[in-house]
């Protein structure tokens, strides 16, 4: 078994001579226990059929971008995102061509268009048509995009001569694949989109929709000075509001005590302690989804002293703790008036998977956001998130990605929930 087992490739076959050695790197690709997706252009049945793609895949091959069928099991928007790496071997001059100018005129070069995952090609083509000056002109483009390019090879063609065109050997190709899937393989926001969420228009899926959210730490107080709290800087509740906006959404935020500011759009409630937050949360619902990504204190003393403790009170007293409510699972077990989506966080330094199913179902949740915050993780005040997402009907990992793009994909994924599930 190798490191990559169970990542999934889509695999784009272009008509050429070399098309006949996709067919080698499919099996080899399965045989690392790694999962293939074919598409082929129109042109590649002419070099390879479809049931020879299929049967070393082990997966129907998907050819037509208006096949209803197709598009009932699975959209071409899915197809291009469930992968983690689209590969496209052999890549013809013509592919290439389309996808340095954004053209979408087939289902090749539509999932091309439409993937938010890194592209690797192994072109092929004559030696001629590879040092063309508009595949030159191309392939810088592509290559500065951040398309992966392996080979082309120098070699004997099949047209007769000689020179860079030939496919990279399907080996060559694998062993750029296995580094590909080695490290992030998810492509980053358009800058457009970062800039201004707004930017994708009124297709966000959340319009007409509420959305309450929790973010940051809470504070209970021991004393008029001195607090109880914890690390969270509630960057990544905050962007969830922000893209939960952005989707559509009417958006109320209740956040602890944070250094951020509050998201354009949302109507953010300021609290101090997990009873307040309660109470805030209460008030803002009912909501067609919940989202608890605050880090709610645990615990709280029973009565916080009405004048500041003398440092010395340490010497003949301990602190009592009692425990805070749990706002998450009071709204995911809520009898009336529950969201249609309850979704909580995980935050835990082991047995992030065990623990976050336990908390899952302990707190009446439709999905739970997993994340290490361990020692090395940097996830408390870090930029950056690498979260497990967990629903009653499997998991599903995603790669080291800005909070932003957290949020941005788990809006995206609640809003396509919330449009299956029954009214
Ligand atoms: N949560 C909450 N109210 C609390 C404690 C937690 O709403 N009093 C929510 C958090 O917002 C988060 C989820 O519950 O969505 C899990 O929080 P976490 O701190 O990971 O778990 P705890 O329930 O506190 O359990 P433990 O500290 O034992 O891991």
């Amino acid at each position: 078994m190798s490191g990559l087992s169970g990542k999934r490739i889509l695999l784009i076959i272009c008509g050429g001579i070399a098309a006949y050695k996709a067919l080698d790197l499919v099996r080899r690709l399965r045989e690392r226990e790694i999962s293939v997706r074919a598409v082929m252009t129109a042109a590649a049945h002419h070099f390879v059929t479809p049931l020879s793609v299929a049967s070393l895949s082990g997966d129907r091959v998907f050819t037509d971008l208006f096949s209803l069928t197709d598009e009932a099991e699975i959209g071409h928007i899915e197809l291009s995102r469930e992968a983690d790496l689209v590969v496209v071997a052999p890549a013809t001059a013509d592919l290439l061509a389309k996808m340095a100018h954004g053209l979408a005129d087939d289902l090749a070069s539509t999932l091309l268009l439409a993937t938010d995952k890194k592209i690797l090609v192994a072109p092929a083509m004559n030696l001629r048509m590879w040092l063309a000056p508009p595949t030159v002109r191309n392939v810088a483009a592509l290559r500065s995009d951040g398309v992966i390019f392996t080979g082309p090879a120098n070699g004997d063609m099949a047209c007769g001569e000689y020179g860079p065109g030939r496919m990279s050997e399907p080996l060559e190709i694998l062993a750029a694949i296995e580094a590909a899937l080695a490290g992030d393989t998810a492509l980053p926001l358009p800058a457009a989109y970062r800039a201004n969420p707004l930017a994708r228009g009124g297709a966000g899926g959340l319009e007409g929709r509420r959305v309450v959210v929790t973010s940051g730490p809470t504070h209970e107080p021991i004393d008029p000075v001195r607090y109880i709290a914890n690390r969270s800087s509630g960057k990544q509740g905050h962007a969830i509001a922000a893209a939960a906006r952005a989707a559509g959404a009417e958006v109320t935020l209740i956040s602890g005590p944070v250094a951020l500011a509050d998201p354009p759009g949302v109507a953010t409630i300021h609290v101090e302690t997990a009873r307040d937050m309660q109470q805030a949360v209460e008030a803002a619902l009912p909501a067609d989804i919940f989202i608890g990504a605050a880090a709610v204190a645990d615990w709280r003393t029973p009565e916080a002293a009405p004048g500041k403790l003398k440092k010395g009170v340490a010497a003949t007293q301990t602190l009592p703790l009692i425990e805070n409510p749990d706002i998450l699972a009071a709204v995911g077990r809520r009898k009336q008036d529950r969201p249609a989506l309850v979704v909580g966080f995980a935050a835990e330094t082991e047995q992030l998977i065990e623990h976050a199913q336990e908390k899952r179902l302990a707190k009446g949740c439709d999905l739970i956001v997993a994340n290490n915050v361990g020692a090395g993780a940097n996830v408390f005040g870090g930029d950056r998130n690498e979260v497990t997402l967990i629903a009653a009907d499997g998991m599903e990992r995603w790669p080291s990605l800005s909070k932003a793009e957290v949020a941005a994909k788990l809006v995206a994924r609640l809003a396509r929930k919330l449009s299956e599930a029954p009214a």
